[in-house]
Protein backbone atom coordinates (compact mmCIF):
# COMPACT_ATOMS: atom_id res chain seq x y z
CA UNK A 1 0.00 0.00 0.00
CA UNK A 2 1.23 3.36 -0.90
CA UNK A 3 2.27 4.96 2.08
CA UNK A 4 -0.16 8.70 2.49
CA UNK A 5 2.12 11.77 3.16
CA UNK A 6 0.83 14.80 2.93
CA UNK A 7 3.49 17.67 2.44
CA UNK A 8 1.11 20.21 3.41
CA UNK A 9 2.88 23.97 3.97
CA UNK A 10 3.49 24.09 7.55
CA UNK A 11 1.09 20.97 7.85
CA UNK A 12 -1.69 23.28 7.95
CA UNK A 13 -4.73 22.31 5.89
CA UNK A 14 -6.13 25.86 4.77
CA UNK A 15 -7.33 25.53 1.86
CA UNK A 16 -7.10 23.06 -1.62
CA UNK A 17 -4.36 25.19 -3.11
CA UNK A 18 -2.06 23.74 -0.40
CA UNK A 19 -2.26 20.47 -2.15
CA UNK A 20 0.00 19.44 -4.66
CA UNK A 21 -1.91 17.56 -7.26
CA UNK A 22 -0.13 14.17 -5.69
CA UNK A 23 -0.91 14.81 -2.26
CA UNK A 24 -4.38 15.42 -3.49
CA UNK A 25 -4.47 12.12 -5.69
CA UNK A 26 -3.04 10.08 -2.56
CA UNK A 27 -5.72 11.66 -0.12
CA UNK A 28 -8.48 10.32 -2.56
CA UNK A 29 -7.62 6.93 -2.83
CA UNK A 30 -7.33 6.52 0.62
CA UNK A 31 -10.48 8.28 1.11
CA UNK A 32 -12.15 5.69 -1.75
CA UNK A 33 -10.62 2.99 0.16
CA UNK A 34 -11.81 3.82 3.77
CA UNK A 35 -14.95 4.03 2.28
CA UNK A 36 -14.88 0.61 0.32
CA UNK A 37 -13.86 -1.22 3.74
CA UNK A 38 -9.78 -1.62 2.96
CA UNK A 39 -8.23 0.76 4.81
CA UNK A 40 -8.91 0.63 8.73
CA UNK A 41 -6.01 1.64 10.59
CA UNK A 42 -6.08 3.58 13.85
CA UNK A 43 -4.00 5.90 12.38
CA UNK A 44 -4.88 8.89 15.66
CA UNK A 45 -4.67 6.31 18.05
CA UNK A 46 -4.10 8.35 21.26
CA UNK A 47 -4.02 11.49 19.75
CA UNK A 48 -6.82 13.83 20.49
CA UNK A 49 -8.36 16.87 18.53
CA UNK A 50 -9.83 19.95 19.70
CA UNK A 51 -12.83 21.54 17.68
CA UNK A 52 -13.27 24.87 17.60
CA UNK A 53 -16.68 26.08 16.66
CA UNK A 54 -17.46 29.97 16.09
CA UNK A 55 -20.30 29.31 13.94
CA UNK A 56 -23.09 26.15 13.45
CA UNK A 57 -22.53 23.20 11.98
CA UNK A 58 -24.26 19.56 11.48
CA UNK A 59 -22.17 17.69 8.65
CA UNK A 60 -18.74 19.20 9.62
CA UNK A 61 -19.09 18.58 13.63
CA UNK A 62 -20.49 15.68 13.38
CA UNK A 63 -18.18 14.01 10.68
CA UNK A 64 -15.08 14.95 11.91
CA UNK A 65 -16.11 13.66 15.78
CA UNK A 66 -17.06 10.16 14.19
CA UNK A 67 -14.15 9.87 11.89
CA UNK A 68 -11.50 10.99 14.13
CA UNK A 69 -13.42 8.08 16.73
CA UNK A 70 -13.30 5.73 14.02
CA UNK A 71 -9.99 6.71 13.56
CA UNK A 72 -9.02 5.80 17.22
CA UNK A 73 -8.81 9.41 18.40
CA UNK A 74 -10.53 11.44 20.77
CA UNK A 75 -12.34 14.88 20.63
CA UNK A 76 -12.99 17.96 22.90
CA UNK A 77 -15.46 20.36 20.57
CA UNK A 78 -15.74 23.93 21.66
CA UNK A 79 -18.06 25.99 20.25
CA UNK A 80 -18.28 30.36 20.27
CA UNK A 81 -19.19 30.61 23.97
CA UNK A 82 -16.97 28.18 25.17
CA UNK A 83 -13.76 30.26 24.09
CA UNK A 84 -15.00 33.74 22.72
CA UNK A 85 -11.68 34.25 20.20
CA UNK A 86 -11.03 37.81 20.03
CA UNK A 87 -12.95 38.69 22.86
CA UNK A 88 -12.06 36.36 26.13
CA UNK A 89 -8.44 36.47 24.50
CA UNK A 90 -6.90 36.55 21.75
CA UNK A 91 -6.44 34.23 18.55
CA UNK A 92 -2.77 33.87 19.09
CA UNK A 93 -3.16 33.33 22.89
CA UNK A 94 -5.84 30.82 22.52
CA UNK A 95 -3.67 29.04 20.03
CA UNK A 96 -0.81 28.52 21.89
CA UNK A 97 -2.60 27.06 25.06
CA UNK A 98 -4.33 24.63 22.88
CA UNK A 99 -1.40 23.84 21.30
CA UNK A 100 0.02 22.32 24.61
CA UNK A 101 -3.01 19.89 25.08
CA UNK A 102 -3.80 18.56 21.44
CA UNK A 103 -2.49 16.91 18.24
CA UNK A 104 -4.75 18.69 16.35
CA UNK A 105 -7.45 22.19 15.69
CA UNK A 106 -9.92 21.93 13.35
CA UNK A 107 -11.27 25.65 13.40
CA UNK A 108 -14.46 27.23 11.79
CA UNK A 109 -13.98 30.71 12.23
CA UNK A 110 -15.86 33.56 11.36
CA UNK A 111 -12.95 35.38 9.64
CA UNK A 112 -10.25 33.90 7.69
CA UNK A 113 -7.42 36.19 8.46
CA UNK A 114 -8.34 34.68 12.44
CA UNK A 115 -7.91 31.11 10.77
CA UNK A 116 -4.79 32.00 9.81
CA UNK A 117 -3.47 33.64 12.40
CA UNK A 118 -4.18 30.83 14.81
CA UNK A 119 -2.71 28.36 12.08
CA UNK A 120 0.69 30.62 12.60
CA UNK A 121 0.69 30.90 16.06
CA UNK A 122 -0.33 26.97 16.38
CA UNK A 123 2.96 24.76 15.69
CA UNK A 124 0.25 21.77 15.71
CA UNK A 125 -2.06 21.19 12.73
CA UNK A 126 -4.87 23.63 12.01
CA UNK A 127 -7.71 22.35 9.62
CA UNK A 128 -10.24 24.91 8.12
CA UNK A 129 -13.50 23.55 8.78
CA UNK A 130 -14.83 26.68 6.87
CA UNK A 131 -14.45 30.42 7.06
CA UNK A 132 -15.96 33.05 4.81
CA UNK A 133 -13.27 32.59 2.54
CA UNK A 134 -13.01 28.68 1.84
CA UNK A 135 -14.79 25.48 2.46
CA UNK A 136 -11.76 23.26 1.56
CA UNK A 137 -12.71 20.00 3.24
CA UNK A 138 -16.20 20.15 1.43
CA UNK A 139 -14.51 20.43 -1.57
CA UNK A 140 -12.30 17.21 -1.00
CA UNK A 141 -15.74 15.49 -0.41
CA UNK A 142 -17.35 16.99 -3.39
CA UNK A 143 -14.03 15.82 -5.52
CA UNK A 144 -14.84 12.12 -4.16
CA UNK A 145 -17.90 12.30 -5.11
CA UNK A 146 -17.46 13.32 -8.84
CA UNK A 147 -15.13 10.52 -8.95
CA UNK A 148 -17.45 7.99 -7.81
CA UNK A 149 -20.33 8.85 -9.92
CA UNK A 150 -18.26 9.74 -13.09
CA UNK A 151 -14.67 8.76 -12.99
CA UNK A 152 -11.85 11.18 -14.28
CA UNK A 153 -12.42 14.64 -12.95
CA UNK A 154 -10.39 16.06 -15.82
CA UNK A 155 -13.30 14.82 -18.10
CA UNK A 156 -15.78 16.65 -16.13
CA UNK A 157 -18.06 19.81 -16.49
CA UNK A 158 -19.16 21.38 -12.92
CA UNK A 159 -21.31 24.35 -13.39
CA UNK A 160 -21.48 26.31 -10.26
CA UNK A 161 -24.34 29.09 -10.29
CA UNK A 162 -25.16 31.16 -7.53
CA UNK A 163 -23.18 33.32 -5.12
CA UNK A 164 -19.06 33.58 -5.17
CA UNK A 165 -18.80 32.73 -1.50
CA UNK A 166 -16.40 30.24 0.34
CA UNK A 167 -17.43 27.02 -2.08
CA UNK A 168 -16.76 28.46 -5.49
CA UNK A 169 -13.50 29.78 -4.24
CA UNK A 170 -13.09 26.34 -2.74
CA UNK A 171 -13.99 24.62 -6.09
CA UNK A 172 -12.15 27.13 -8.09
CA UNK A 173 -8.81 26.17 -6.41
CA UNK A 174 -9.60 22.06 -6.61
CA UNK A 175 -10.59 22.75 -11.01
CA UNK A 176 -6.85 24.21 -10.90
CA UNK A 177 -5.78 21.23 -9.17
CA UNK A 178 -7.50 18.26 -11.07
CA UNK A 179 -8.44 19.91 -14.38
CA UNK A 180 -12.27 19.73 -13.77
CA UNK A 181 -13.57 22.28 -16.10
CA UNK A 182 -15.58 24.66 -13.97
CA UNK A 183 -17.85 27.50 -15.04
CA UNK A 184 -18.95 29.79 -12.08
CA UNK A 185 -21.96 31.37 -13.09
CA UNK A 186 -23.14 34.41 -10.27
CA UNK A 187 -25.17 37.57 -10.96
CA UNK A 188 -22.87 40.65 -11.51
CA UNK A 189 -21.18 41.93 -8.64
CA UNK A 190 -21.62 38.48 -6.74
CA UNK A 191 -17.72 36.78 -8.06
CA UNK A 192 -15.68 34.73 -6.09
CA UNK A 193 -12.73 35.86 -4.50
CA UNK A 194 -10.33 38.17 -6.85
CA UNK A 195 -7.54 36.70 -6.07
CA UNK A 196 -8.54 33.04 -5.80
CA UNK A 197 -9.37 33.95 -9.60
CA UNK A 198 -6.13 35.73 -10.30
CA UNK A 199 -4.31 32.73 -9.33
CA UNK A 200 -6.37 29.87 -11.07
CA UNK A 201 -5.76 32.36 -14.50
CA UNK A 202 -2.44 32.57 -14.10
CA UNK A 203 -1.68 28.64 -12.95
CA UNK A 204 -4.14 27.60 -15.65
CA UNK A 205 -3.06 29.99 -18.84
CA UNK A 206 -4.00 28.82 -22.00
CA UNK A 207 -6.06 25.74 -20.29
CA UNK A 208 -9.12 27.74 -19.86
CA UNK A 209 -10.40 25.01 -16.73
CA UNK A 210 -12.50 28.25 -14.99
CA UNK A 211 -14.97 30.26 -16.80
CA UNK A 212 -16.70 33.07 -14.83
CA UNK A 213 -19.89 34.59 -16.30
CA UNK A 214 -23.34 35.70 -15.27
CA UNK A 215 -24.82 34.28 -18.29
CA UNK A 216 -27.26 31.44 -17.44
CA UNK A 217 -26.17 28.49 -19.88
CA UNK A 218 -25.59 25.10 -17.81
CA UNK A 219 -26.01 23.21 -21.34
CA UNK A 220 -22.69 21.15 -20.85
CA UNK A 221 -22.57 20.20 -17.86
CA UNK A 222 -21.77 17.29 -16.17
CA UNK A 223 -22.80 18.57 -12.54
CA UNK A 224 -24.85 21.31 -11.46
CA UNK A 225 -23.72 22.79 -7.98
CA UNK A 226 -25.40 25.41 -6.19
CA UNK A 227 -25.23 26.89 -2.18
CA UNK A 228 -27.20 29.39 -0.28
CA UNK A 229 -27.24 33.02 -1.24
CA UNK A 230 -27.04 34.01 1.79
CA UNK A 231 -24.10 32.50 3.79
CA UNK A 232 -23.28 32.26 7.66
CA UNK A 233 -23.02 36.31 8.72
CA UNK A 234 -24.84 37.48 5.45
CA UNK A 235 -28.42 36.84 7.14
CA UNK A 236 -29.25 40.44 7.53
CA UNK A 237 -28.67 40.37 3.46
CA UNK A 238 -31.02 37.59 3.05
CA UNK A 239 -34.36 39.31 1.51
CA UNK A 240 -31.77 41.48 -0.66
CA UNK A 241 -30.22 38.50 -2.00
CA UNK A 242 -33.19 36.26 -2.82
CA UNK A 243 -34.12 38.69 -5.24
CA UNK A 244 -30.57 39.22 -7.07
CA UNK A 245 -30.77 35.89 -7.28
CA UNK A 246 -33.88 34.79 -8.03
CA UNK A 247 -33.00 34.15 -11.58
CA UNK A 248 -30.38 31.55 -10.65
CA UNK A 249 -32.62 28.97 -9.11
CA UNK A 250 -31.74 25.67 -9.39
CA UNK A 251 -35.08 24.44 -10.74
CA UNK A 252 -36.48 21.26 -12.78
CA UNK A 253 -36.03 23.69 -15.88
CA UNK A 254 -32.65 24.15 -15.47
CA UNK A 255 -32.13 20.55 -14.80
CA UNK A 256 -33.86 20.29 -18.16
CA UNK A 257 -31.31 21.69 -19.96
CA UNK A 258 -28.73 19.87 -18.76
CA UNK A 259 -29.71 16.06 -19.19
CA UNK A 260 -26.07 14.68 -18.15
CA UNK A 261 -26.24 16.86 -15.17
CA UNK A 262 -25.94 15.23 -11.84
CA UNK A 263 -27.31 17.81 -8.83
CA UNK A 264 -24.68 19.13 -6.23
CA UNK A 265 -24.82 20.91 -3.04
CA UNK A 266 -23.01 21.43 0.54
CA UNK A 267 -26.23 21.90 2.88
CA UNK A 268 -28.03 23.25 4.52
CA UNK A 269 -30.20 23.96 1.63
CA UNK A 270 -32.72 26.80 1.58
CA UNK A 271 -35.64 24.95 -0.14
CA UNK A 272 -37.58 27.12 -2.28
CA UNK A 273 -34.55 29.50 -2.81
CA UNK A 274 -31.56 28.47 -4.46
CA UNK A 275 -33.41 24.80 -5.08
CA UNK A 276 -36.43 23.40 -5.43
CA UNK A 277 -37.96 20.27 -3.62
CA UNK A 278 -38.07 19.10 -6.93
CA UNK A 279 -34.43 18.81 -7.45
CA UNK A 280 -33.18 18.11 -4.37
CA UNK A 281 -35.21 15.24 -4.16
CA UNK A 282 -35.09 14.25 -7.48
CA UNK A 283 -33.03 11.16 -9.36
CA UNK A 284 -30.28 13.19 -9.94
CA UNK A 285 -29.31 14.56 -6.62
CA UNK A 286 -26.26 13.61 -5.05
CA UNK A 287 -26.41 15.84 -1.82
CA UNK A 288 -26.20 13.07 0.78
CA UNK A 289 -23.93 11.54 -1.27
CA UNK A 290 -21.53 14.50 -0.72
CA UNK A 291 -22.52 14.72 3.03
CA UNK A 292 -21.13 10.85 3.77
CA UNK A 293 -18.69 11.36 1.83
CA UNK A 294 -17.30 14.12 4.22
CA UNK A 295 -16.42 11.53 6.63
CA UNK A 296 -14.06 9.46 4.62
CA UNK A 297 -12.07 12.73 2.88
CA UNK A 298 -11.68 14.29 6.62
CA UNK A 299 -10.46 10.28 8.32
CA UNK A 300 -8.13 10.38 5.17
CA UNK A 301 -6.96 14.34 5.43
CA UNK A 302 -6.67 13.43 9.38
CA UNK A 303 -4.59 10.34 9.02
CA UNK A 304 -2.52 12.34 6.06
CA UNK A 305 -2.14 15.00 8.79
CA UNK A 306 -1.51 13.07 11.96
CA UNK A 307 -0.95 9.21 11.50
CA UNK A 308 2.77 9.50 11.67
N1 LIG B 1 -21.65 21.52 4.44
C1 LIG B 1 -21.34 21.86 5.71
O1 LIG B 1 -20.23 22.27 6.02
O2 LIG B 1 -22.37 21.70 6.58
P1 LIG B 1 -22.39 22.24 8.07
O3 LIG B 1 -22.37 23.74 8.00
O4 LIG B 1 -23.67 21.72 8.65
O5 LIG B 1 -21.18 21.74 8.81
N1 LIG C 1 -21.65 29.18 1.98
C1 LIG C 1 -22.21 28.53 3.13
C2 LIG C 1 -21.66 27.14 3.26
C3 LIG C 1 -22.22 26.36 4.42
C4 LIG C 1 -21.64 24.96 4.51
C5 LIG C 1 -21.91 29.34 4.37
O1 LIG C 1 -20.79 29.83 4.51
O2 LIG C 1 -22.80 29.53 5.19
Amino acid sequence: MIALVISLRGLDFIDVADLEPGDLRRLLDRAHEIKAGRWAEKALKGKHVAMLFQRPSHRTRVSFEVGIARLGGTTTTLTGQDVQLGFRESVGDAARVLDRYVDAVVARLRSHADLLQLARSSVKPVINALTDHSHPCQVLADLMTLEELRGDLAQQHVVYIGDGNNIANSLIQASVLTGLALTVITPPGYDPDASVVERARRINSGKNHVTLTSQINVQHATAIYTDVWASMGQEDERAVRQKVFSAYQVNQRLMDSARDAVFMHCLPAHRGEEVTDEVMDGPRSVVFQQAENRLYAQMALLAGLLGG
